[in-house]
């Protein structure tokens, strides 16, 4: 595969300490992947050091043959690359337009054009576009925070755990968007703590376990799985 990512032997961690090792991860352009694992398994260490957030200790990482391995955040948005963090991903203060111009990149003629593309997706946020994204819900507060990454028209798209205190239909929207989203053809990356949801739903799947790789497959057949289901998902 030349298109979308790839991370390859990646070791990363804080400081002197490694959290993941040796991991591997594609994801497809046009396909959503889902990362599942236990609390602790370094599932947000690994977005975040794709999104070089932390220290890579060895191995690469990759969008198309492009070795992006320690570039700047700056630059990676810039090669297509967007990562949305858990918590703390929108500006409550800002309009919802503000929080979408910031997320906008290079000229403000493009930044319109894609502002609609986004709320062609998220219609709700163009109806609350003149409200502070602080008066937002949880779930539409996640909405805002995907739509602001779409701002640079990424290739790649890192989501971290977008539906974590969300309702169980809330959590269904939220991911009915993300394969909307993938099917625009981007490679969609969301790390899950539903995951069954999330399996249900997804392309492909990795389970990660005290950082490294467990299992990888057809997002359903690890939800099939019974091992996986007693182990990790409490079937
Ligand atoms: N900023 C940090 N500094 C040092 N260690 C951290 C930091 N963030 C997370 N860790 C450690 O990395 C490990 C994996 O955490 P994390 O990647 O958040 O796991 P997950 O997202 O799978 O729940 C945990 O042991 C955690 O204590
Ligand atoms: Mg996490």
């Amino acid at each position: 595969m030349s298109e979308g990512l790839q991370v390859e032997n990646l070791t990363a961690g804080y400081g002197k300490n490694a959290i993941v090792h040796s991991v591997h991860l594609k994801a497809a352009l046009g396909t959503s992947t889902v990362i599942i694992g236990p609390n602790g398994a370094g599932k947000s260490t690994l977005l975040k050091a794709i999104f070089g957030l932390n220290k890579v200790f060895s191995g690469s990482v990759k969008i198309g043959d492009r070795d992006i391995t320690g570039i700047s955040t700056d630059k990676l948005v810039s090669l297509g690359m967007a990562y949305v963090p858990q918590t703390g991903n929108v500006f409550p203060s800002l309009t919802i337009r503000e929080n979408l111009e910031i997320g906008g990149y290079g000229e403000a003629k493009h930044s319109k054009g894609q502002m609609e593309e986004v709320f062609a997706i998220f219609p709700d946020l163009l109806k609350a576009a003149k409200r502070p994204a602080g008066t937002l819900s949880g779930g539409q507060r996640q909405m805002l925070a995907m739509g602001r990454a779409l701002m640079s028209n990424p290739s790649v798209l890192l989501l971290d755990e977008p539906t974590a205190g969300l309702s169980p239909a809330y959590t269904k929207t939220v991911w009915e968007h993300i394969l909307a989203i993938a099917q625009t053809g981007k490679a969609v990356v969301v790390v899950e703590q539903n995951a069954t949801t999330a399996l249900t739903l997804a392309d492909w799947a990795y389970l990660l376990v005290a950082g490294e790789n467990r299992e990888e497959g057809p997002a359903g057949e690890l939800l099939s799985r019974p091992d996986i289901g007693k182990m990790f998902l409490g079937h």
